[in-house]
């Protein structure tokens, strides 16, 4: 066997503390999978005084992160997370050591990607970022070595497993979303502050290394068109069921004729196919990988498990020698792209809260008619003159841009109430 290579860890939570157990419960095992002994010399975190899942007394520890990245070390990992702050100083600092990177950080790569895949380049080091996206599932290696014969046309996943948690409960329970919202937190499956998992920031993070890899675009979170599910209602998800629908929180990323379309928001998936079938926490991708085929992976996306096990495929590909651009081609050829997601052609959901008065149906579908937004079909349930009532509408095919112009101008009548619901039909 040829050199070990040499491991420190920074962070020791959930991801770090699987990792470093691995790593040393496995290390026979891993280390012949690799070719060459995996050997883990040094773990940082926060306080050294904290219990760990496993005895790392042997190994030099560093309470100052980015101190790290100087040890004598040929791979850093990072799990500390966040955007900014020690996990972006240690990256870059280990980096610019000359040494390999492998971090879960969706946060830092949407945000800093390309200057750090730059950095990367130079110095003609790894950085590897399996557990990223979609925790323990090979979404990343797919696309970035496997899948690439004939180009992908589209990428639509479920990305956050906390929305597919709630949207599945609120299905089951006929819930609220702030009730499941609030079980899913005591359950641990929603953080105390759920902002980026339910606002789509999550989603759009992976989405954006999805699309660097898929499309050679750098990751730029202001070209994704980012929604999240907090108005989703239980008729909502009760009314896409009626039409044969499921509500599921996407990722989408696809070529167009106007450019990359990117953009995180619900979307009925038609029941009984891959997408429409994830159900909890799990993540699902469907990627079409034009004449080889669409392809659908599945499986857990966060968890100690899945994503050390995704941190530890990336380690062994460095061990065996095997380096590339960490988004499949040079960060100079990686596309800016421009401006705003192109204007989306799809069916559309439209839900609106009105008072049940003679003459709201006809005004409703006067001001469609007017921004050429034609129905397909409508659905108005229960009578209670005066009363508030939920009526639902498919429109045929048509621009996004003129169902919002339309929808603005409704929601200004005074027979209408709150903002009028929107949900993009999916085709399969
Ligand atoms: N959890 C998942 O299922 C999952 C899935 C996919 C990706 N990820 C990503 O993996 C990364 C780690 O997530 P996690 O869930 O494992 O986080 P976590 O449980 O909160 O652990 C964070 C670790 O970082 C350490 N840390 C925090 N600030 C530090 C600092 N200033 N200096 C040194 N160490 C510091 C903490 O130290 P102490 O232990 O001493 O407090 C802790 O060990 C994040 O980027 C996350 O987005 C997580």
């Amino acid at each position: 066997m040829s050199q070990p290579l040499k491991i420190a860890l920074a962070g020791l939570g959930t991801v770090g503390g699987g990792v470093a157990k691995l790593l040393l419960s496995r290390k026979e095992e891993l280390s012949a999978r690799a070719g060459r002994a995996l050997e883990l010399v040094a773990v940082g975190a926060r306080d050294r005084t904290k219990p760990r899942a496993v005895d790392l007394s042997s190994l030099t520890w560093f309470g100052d992160a980015v101190a790290l990245a100087s040890c004598d070390a040929d791979v850093v990992i990072e799990l500390i997370g966040g955007e900014e702050g020690p996990a972006r100083r240690l990256v870059e600092a280990a980096l610019r050591a000359g040494r390999h990177v492998v971090t879960a950080n969706k946060a830092l790569l949407a945000h800093h990607g390309l200057e750090l895949a730059q950095i990367a380049e130079r110095q003609n080091v790894s950085l590897r970022f399996e557990a990223a996206v979609a925790g323990g599932i090979p979404i990343v290696k797919a696309l970035r070595e496997s899948l690439i014969a004939y180009g992908i046309n589209a990428v639509r996943g479920i990305l956050n497993g906390t929305c597919n948690y709630i949207l599945t409960q609120m299905e089951a329970s006929g819930k609220s979303f702030a009730e499941v919202l609030r079980e899913a937190q005591s359950l641990g499956y929603a953080e105390a502050d759920p902002s980026l998992d339910i606002g789509g920031g999550d989603t759009a993070h992976k989405l954006a290394l999805l699309s660097a890899l898929a499309f050679g675009v750098a990751p730029r979170l202001g070209q994704i068109h980012t929604e999240g599910i907090a108005h989703i209602t239980p008729d909502d998800i009760r009314f896409a069921r009626e039409f044969g629908f499921r509500i599921k929180l996407l990722g989408m990323a696809r070529q167009t004729a106007n450019g990359l379309d990117q953009r995180v928001q619900p979307a009925m998936v038609r029941a009984g196919t891959p997408l429409a079938d994830v159900e909890g926490p799990f993540n699902a991708i469907l990627a079409d990988a034009g004449e080889a085929g669409p392809f659908f992976f599945e499986g857990r996306g966060a968890g100690e498990a899945p994503t050390a096990s995704a941190v530890i495929a990336d380690l062994v590909d460095i061990a065996r020698g095997t380096h590339g651009a960490p988004f499949g081609r040079p960060a100079a050829d990686l596309k800016s792209g421009a401006g705003e997601a192109p204007d989306r052609v799809s069916a559309y959901y439209l839900r609106f809260e009105v008072l049940d008065l003679p003459g709201v149906l006809a005004e409703i579908a006067g001001r469609l008619a007017e921004a050429e937004v034609s129905i397909e079909s409508m659905i108005q349930r229960g009578r209670s003159p005066g009363e508030p009532v939920a009526i639902v509408m498919i429109t045929h095919e048509c621009a996004q841009s003129r169902v919002t112009d339309a929808l603005k101008v409704i929601a200004t009548s005074d027979k209408v109430l709150g903002s009028p619901c929107m949900i993009p039909m999916e085709a399969a």
